[in-house]
């Protein structure tokens, strides 16, 4: 595995965790780290061994307090695009993966840890946790997808609300606004995530690769996402991992896909 500064690296079973490991900044999202994550993410598409990964905070208070605003006071208006930009790109690199992707939100989601968190397939979150796009209070906007991902995720209303605002939410607040898919004890969020993973990973891969890319498509307002799900349909019923799915079924077995 490449070096990393700033994020820990665990593989078990199959799960990658990618810890942002920068506690004494509350996990701020520095543009070392923003390169690093999508180092790790790249790993995720290359690696056969990795069959998903869980994005999570180092230490029990943060899972990411934001962009770091030591670095953003410094922007110009040509880097700030640019920066902006690259962190979108990376966290379209998450969106779009075709390996199953989870936050675990184990404390402060704000800014662009609010946005990392949106940029994942699903996210659970500890009770402390605490979700906000608090870029207003600075005078700025987000920059990293948050505009958009969070107006997909809660609607136009709400999401307005918040990025107007700036206030945070809890995780509770979260859940009931479908932000979040669980709210659990912190020291439940791993094992719950854990849980998550192992039963997505019992499926066919190819599967799991295509409905992200199905649900993705509903917000690509260039592709017809109907034709996207029929194509879809279509190349599961010529892979292997289908005969063996439905042969499973009718020998009331279990099934034992190999990702073909
Ligand atoms: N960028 C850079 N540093 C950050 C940071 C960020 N987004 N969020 C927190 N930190 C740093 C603090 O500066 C502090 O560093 P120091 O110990 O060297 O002074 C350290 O992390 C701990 O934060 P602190 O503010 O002391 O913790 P707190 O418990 O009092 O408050 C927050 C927690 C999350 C409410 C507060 O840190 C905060 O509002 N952070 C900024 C959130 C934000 O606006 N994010 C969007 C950025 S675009």
């Amino acid at each position: 595995m490449a070096a990393y500064e700033n994020l820990l690296l665990e593989l078990n079973n199959g799960i990658l965790t990618i810890t942002i490991n920068r506690a004494d900044k509350l996990n701020a999202l520095n543009i070392d780290t923003i390169r690093e994550i999508k180092n790790a993410i790249q790993q995720v598409y290359d690696d056969a061994d990795v069959k998903g990964a869980i994005f999570t905070g180092a230490g029990p208070k943060a899972f990411v307090a934001g962009a770091d605003i030591s670095e953003i006071a410094e922007l110009s208006e040509v880097n700030a695009r640019s920066f902006a930009e690259r962190g979108q790109e990376v966290f379209a690199m998450i969106e779009r993966c075709n390996k199953p992707v989870l936050a675990a939100v184990n404390g402060f989601a704000l800014g662009g840890g609010c946005e990392l968190a949106m940029a994942c397939h699903m996210r659970v979150a500890s009770d402390n946790a605490r979700f906000g796009q608090p870029e207003v209070n600075l005078g700025v906007i987000p920059g990293y997808g948050g505009t958009q991902r969070m107006t997909q995720l809660i609607g136009k209303g709400k999401a307005m609300e918040l990025m107007m605002t700036g206030d945070m939410i809890s995780a509770e607040e979260a859940r009931a606004l479908g932000l979040v898919n669980h709210v659990v004890p912190q020291e439940d969020l791993m094992p719950k995530c854990m849980e998550l993973m192992e039963k997505i990973m019992t499926k066919a891969p190819l599967a799991i690769g295509l409905v992200i890319e199905c649900v993705n498509a509903v917000f690509n307002k260039d592709e017809n996402g109907y034709q996207t799900e029929a194509n879809s349909f279509a190349r599961c019923c010529t892979s292997e991992d289908f005969v063996e799915g439905t042969n499973a079924f009718l020998e009331k077995r279990k099934p034992a896909f190999k990702g073909i």
